[in-house]
């Protein structure tokens, strides 16, 4: 497959993208540290060629034939049921997780623990802000600036910091949880591979028919125009290779099931 490249460290990325959840333009101001900039920089560094190639095997087939891994994660589920009532996320995370997985296995330099556990809980900080702003302000008019998406990056970071030390998790490691679930949607850039594959699990979600259906009716669009966008917005905002190979095989399957050349 043709996927375009992107640029490495682009602040602009995502910046009039009416369908990503993932906001990256204009709020610089709250994630602006030295140290963020050079975790970055030594990422894009790292990583110069975009979409970063794959050296693990890239499974395109549908996500609801390789679920997140039985019984692992079972305790952290359950620590944040509550967390998963809102926005979705019951559908969202569980759906993320399972791309994560499959991203780690075609990345496997990277810490596939830190990529699953900051994918399941990067959004649970949504149960914990004012239900009533997520459409007002998450969805709707300038919200790529919204407060509320900062807020609920910070409400996810204390979710992390309330469950996983007592599930034996140590707090280096619950703060590298933090580190990537801190800006995910509002920082420009990925500092790190786990981030990256987090970011890229986040968006994979959207390709599969569950989250068409879900994230269509959030947007107020029809799966077409849904579709399209996801097509023209998200793949090029992908950063993986393998994340480009799943989206565009679940892209084309989930549109022909549903005849959006038709139905438009
Ligand atoms: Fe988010
Ligand atoms: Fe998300």
């Amino acid at each position: 497959m043709t996927t375009p490249k992107t640029p490495v460290a682009d602040a602009d990325a995502g910046a009039a993208n009416p369908v990503s959840e993932n906001p990256a333009a204009g709020n610089h101001a709250a994630v602006d540290s030295a140290a963020v900039d050079s975790a970055a920089a030594d990422f894009a560094a790292a990583y110069p060629v975009r979409p970063v190639p794959a050296p693990g095997p890239v499974d395109t087939a549908p996500i609801a034939t390789t679920p997140a891994a039985l019984e692992e994660l079972d305790s952290l589920w359950q620590a944040v049921v509550h967390e998963t009532r809102t926005r979705g996320n019951d559908v969202h995370l569980p759906i993320s997780l399972a791309f994560a997985e499959r991203l780690c296995r075609a990345y496997p330099e990277a810490d596939a623990e830190l990529v699953r556990v900051a994918t399941l809980l990067h959004d649970t900080g949504w149960a914990h802000v004012d239900e009533s702003r997520i459409i007002s302000e998450g969805f709707t008019g300038d919200w790529r600036k919204a407060t509320i998406r900062y807020e609920h990056e910070k409400q996810g970071c204390d979710v992390a910091r309330r469950v996983l030390p007592g599930l034996g998790y140590p707090a280096e490691f619950i703060e590298r949880v933090c580190a990537i679930i801190d800006g995910h949607d509002t920082r420009p850039v990925a500092q790190s591979l786990e981030d990256a594959l987090m970011r890229d699990a986040d968006r994979l979600w959207r390709f599969d028919q569950a989250g068409i259906a879900l994230a269509s009716s959030w947007f107020k669009m029809d799966p077409a125009t849904y579709t399209d966008r996801l097509a023209t917005e998200i793949i090029p905002e992908l950063i993986t290779q393998a994340a480009h190979d799943m989206a565009t095989a679940d892209l084309n399957r989930s549109t022909a099931l549903l005849k959006t050349a038709v139905i438009r």
